[in-house]
């Protein structure tokens, strides 16, 4: 599934509340939506400037509702479905954050580093809506690489 628009991506990632990543995670305790602010809020303090890792960190948790179950296809999935809106880089972020076997670039690191801290109950990472502009900023700049290609 490709997503065409960042409304289709807000869609799905308010579709995210109430969602585990896996049946035996509710012990994580917070859903997939507060996973993914959480991530991306991180990122954001850390690296102010980087929009498109922010996104990744944000974007990276919609996998288990685009495949749910089968949990070493969630980052592809997730990949797959932002490539096009998104970029490469973003979507390449996303694939390769579970994967041990390529060397992790400092991005790499930064985003896994993120995603295991991103559940934590007490946490304030904002609202979804805070996002809107970046994903289009991110889109947009997509957009216009695309169209020099
Ligand atoms: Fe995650």
């Amino acid at each position: 599934m490709e997503l065409r628009s960042v409304e289709e991506l807000m869609d799905l990632l308010y579709a995210c509340r109430g969602s585990w990543d896996g049946p035996g995670l509710r012990s994580r305790r917070v859903d997939l939506h507060q996973h993914a602010l959480q991530t991306a809020a991180l990122l954001r303090r850390r690296r102010p400037a980087d929009k498109e890792l922010q996104v990744a960190g944000l974007v990276h948790a919609i996998g288990p509702l685009l495949r749910p179950g089968d949990e070493t296809a969630h980052p592809g999935c997730a990949a797959d479905a932002v490539r096009g809106l998104l970029g490469e880089r973003v979507a390449r972020l996303i694939r390769e954050h579970h994967r041990r076997e390529p060397p992790a670039d400092e991005d790499l690191l930064r985003l896994r580093q993120a995603d295991e801290e991103g559940r934590s109950v007490g946490l304030d990472a904002g609202v979804l809506e805070d996002w809107r502009t970046v994903l289009e900023l991110v889109a947009a700049r997509n957009s216009r690489l695309e169209a020099v290609d």
